[in-house]
Formats: C-alpha cells, structure tokens, sequence
C-alpha cells in the first residue's frame, strides 16, 4: 500500500474498530476530511480490508428563518405554562412580556386557545390541548435539530410541522458503515520510508519499503519564489513598447561572418573597428560561408572597391566573429525584404573586446530599431526615438550628430537624468546611406535605424550603478 500520511493515520484508526456505524461521525470525531476518507474508501485501495455498506439519510437543518427563532419556536412558551395550569392572562402577559401576543397569536392560529373575559377576570381558555402537547414535542425536535443530534421515527410529524413553517430544511447526505476485516486487524503497514537511500537501491530493499509518497495535500511553508530580473523585466517592457508602435520582432545570430557585421553594412575592410582590439574574431570555426546571393556578394564587393580604393577580399569577408552589434539582423532583414516596408526591432546580445569596467562589459544588449518607407526624414527617427524615450520615462532628449559607416546623417541620442542632472548618451541613429540600401535590394526606399543600448536605460530606470549589479552570478537587487 502505498499511503499518505493521513491515509496511514486513518487505518491507524480503523485498526482499533471492528465496525463502524457512521463513517461521517467517525471523521468528526477524530478530525478527518470526510470527503478525503471517501475517496480513498472508493479507490478501492482498501479492498479486502474493510467492506463498507452505503447508506444515505436525510438530515435536517435550521433554515435562516429557524435561526432567527433564536432556539424559540413561537408558542411553545405559552403552551408549557397552559399545560401546567396556568391560564390567568394578566399573569401571563407580565411573565411572558412582549412575546405574549406572539405566542398566543401562534397557538390562536392553530385554534388551540381562546380569550375568555367574562367576569372581568382575563384568562386564555384551552381549546385543544391535543396541540399543546404538540407544541412542546416540537420545540424538542427544533433543539435536537440546532443541536445537530440524530432523530428517530418519532419526530416525523414534528419534522414536518417544522418544514412547513420554513424553521427547517433536509438534505440527503451520503454515509458509509464499515465493517473492518482481520486482513485489517493483522495489517503491518510498518516503517515508512521518508528518505531514499543509496543503500536501499543497492541492496534492492527498496522493493519491499514502503516509501512515502508525495502527498499533495500537505501544508508547504510559504516562499519567496522567483521574479524575472530587472534586465529581463527591461526587455519585456521595451518589446511591449515596440510591438504597441506596431513593430514586429526580428532574430539573428550571435556568431556572426564579418560580412554581415560590416562589409554590408559599408565598413571598409581596414576599418578600426574591425580590428582585434574592438572585436572578437573566432578561432572555431574561423570562417562562415558568405551569403547564398553572389550578386549581393558582388554589389557589396563593388561598392567597396569604388568608394573605398580598390581593396575588398571575400577571405576578409568571411571571417567568423561575435556580432559587435544588432544591425547585423537589420542588414539581413533588409536583404530579405528586397525593398518591402516594414518596421522592425530586436532586443539581442552584442560583444565587443572593450575593457571591462564598472558601466562596461565585453556582451550587452542593443534595442535594434528599424523602419524602411518612404518619405522618412530625420524629424521621423527623432519622432520615433522621442516617443519610445518618452514610454520610458525619458522626456528631454537630446540629438548630436556623429558618424557611421553605413548611415549619413547619423545621430546620437542623449536622455536627460533628473537625479544626476546631467544628459547621458543612450544610443546611436541614422539613415542608411544608398551605398549600404542599394546593394542590399532596398535602394528605392527610405529607412530610419536605430542602436540603443539597454543596459544604460536600465541602470537609469532602476538606479543602479555597477552594471555587475544587474548581469552576472552576482544580482544584488
Ligand atoms: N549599430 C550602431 C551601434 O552599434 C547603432 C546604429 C544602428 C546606428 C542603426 C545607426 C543605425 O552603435
């Protein structure tokens, strides 16, 4: 038998029994959840050890109106004092007090009692003494039922009385008498065992133990139980902010070939941000195969040669790295779009060969943002900026122009921060140039774009100033 813990408890119990009449008052009586020894009843697991008979009864209760009666029925104060020979109205009125009338009144209605004022001398007159007699019968049942207590035959036309006057009202409920077997009696459920032991797998003894079972029913200590991060939490509001614009979500690579990180994105191929020093190369594997599309491969090719002196090589192209930034999934966005509009975002990881310090760390996260349309300007990516920015919290922007490769004009995005009073620089802009949309299939369009670095935004919204405080195996927040 495999039990839990009130399961075995319960058998326990029924050990110490050879019958038991009522399983109901068994579990009151020893503190048991009847519905919960029910069940285990009519699982069947005790099959063999105790045979049980169903019986269901009716049992009665107050109704709201029975409660109110406050234990009293109307009339059966005036009828025990009738019964007992007294009938004087004006003693009865001082002993009775208000509630007079309204026994009288009860007992009149049935045509029991009659006032009699004859010779001055008031006195209530005993009609039927039959239904005094009643009375008191009555106001028995009434207690026995607020009592809980179990009636017999004899209270039936005293139950019905009551149900009529709406002071009671039945339910059927479901019983059990049991009869407990010897294979009970001679049951030893033995030692439970709480702790599974590597001995016990071993010797193979675990066969025969009873083990513990889970019980689902058991009270567990409240815990503190986890919460998404505060960078995590970042995220999940930005996402929000971006899918409200009406933006959709775009993934890429975290390993990504040179080509995508940069010679797409129109950074030639001495430039310094290519070099070690800024960005991881890999040594496994060392190369990636350049795109399935030779003629983006050969525009690309082109574009650099004219504009950058002649020198572009495939080899260079193809080295594998870690993306330095998030554009990459924007460059290959556009490519599949093939000058479709659109507007996209992703909230990647990026890594960079930087010292690491108290605000910078080799991998982060850039909010990549991009809108590809006509008619964009730069009062369009300010609008955009200004109103994520403002969702955020972040109402004074400020923009300066900078410069990108692969965007003409590009613009850096500053916040101001209230608590330092001072403006601090969230992220970096621009419209993509024709030399990097053309090749890329989207030379008719206008696109806006955006790099903006989530955690500066979260150690801003959250006031935290080590960036080891919101990444790493050590989150003290
Ligand atoms: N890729 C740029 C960076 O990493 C950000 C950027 C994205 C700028 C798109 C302009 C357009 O800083």
């Amino acid at each position: 038998l495999q039990l839990t813990g009130k399961q075995r408890q319960f058998i326990d119990l029924l050990q110490q029994q050879q019958t038991v009449a009522s399983l109901r008052s068994l579990c009151a009586q020893a503190g048991f959840d009847f519905n919960f020894i029910n069940g285990f009843l009519l699982s069947g697991a005790l099959n063999g050890y105790v045979q049980w008979q169903e019986h269901s009864q009716q049992t009665w209760a107050l109704t709201a109106r029975g409660e109110d009666l406050a234990g009293v029925l109307p009339g059966s104060l005036l009828a025990d004092r009738l019964l007992a020979g007294q009938c004087d109205r004006a003693q009865l009125q001082a002993e009775l007090g208000p509630a007079f009338s309204l026994n009288y009144g009860a007992l009149r209605r049935e045509q029991a009692v009659d006032l009699i004022d004859g010779n001055g001398e008031g006195t209530v007159a005993v009609l039927k003494s039959s239904v005094l007699g009643a009375y008191q019968q009555r106001q028995g049942v009434f207690e026995a039922i607020a009592a809980g207590k179990v009636l017999d035959a004899s209270a039936a036309s005293s139950l019905e009385w009551l149900q009529q006057q709406g002071y009671i009202a039945s339910r059927v409920e479901t019983d059990y008498s049991l009869t407990v077997l010897p294979a009970l009696q001679t049951l030893d459920l033995g030692d439970v065992v709480t702790t599974l032991t590597s001995e016990l797998i071993l010797s193979g003894q675990w066969r025969q133990a009873d083990l513990k079972p889970y019980d689902i029913h058991a009270e567990v200590p409240n815990v503190a139980y986890g919460r998404p991060t505060i960078l995590t939490q970042c995220i999940q509001r930005i996402r929000d902010i971006f899918l409200n614009m009406g933006f959709d979500e775009m993934s890429g690579y975290m390993v990504e070939s040179a080509f995508w990180n940069f010679d797409a994105l129109f950074t030639p191929q001495d430039h310094p941000a290519r070099e070690v020093q800024d960005t991881f190369y890999l040594a496994n594997p060392q190369t990636l195969p350049l795109p399935d599309d030779p003629a983006l491969v050969q525009r690309v090719k082109q574009v650099h040669e004219a504009n950058y002196g002649g020198h572009w090589t495939e080899a260079e192209a193809s080295r594998a790295i870690l993306r330095a930034h998030t554009t990459t999934s924007t460059a290959r966005r556009l490519h599949q779009l093939q000058g479709k509009d659109g507007k996209y975002f992703s909230i990647d990881r990026v890594f960079r060969n930087e010292t690491v310090d108290r605000t910078h760390l080799a991998e982060f996260h850039q909010i990549e943002g991009v809108v590809v349309g006509e008619l964009l300007s730069v009062r369009t990516l300010m609008g955009y900026l200004t109103y994520f920015y403002e969702r955020l919290g972040f109402k004074d922007l400020k923009f300066k122009p900078t410069y990108n490769p692969y965007t003409e004009p590009s613009l850096e995005v500053f916040a101001y921060h209230p608590p330092s009073d001072r403006y601090i620089e969230v992220g970096n802009s621009g419209l993509f140039r024709q030399e990097m949309l053309a090749p890329l299939g989207c030379g008719e369009k206008a696109t806006v774009a955006w790099g903006l670095g989530l955690e500066r935004i979260a150690m801003l919204l959250y006031d935290v100033e080590k960036l080891s405080d919101l990444i790493g195996p050590d989150i003290r927040l």
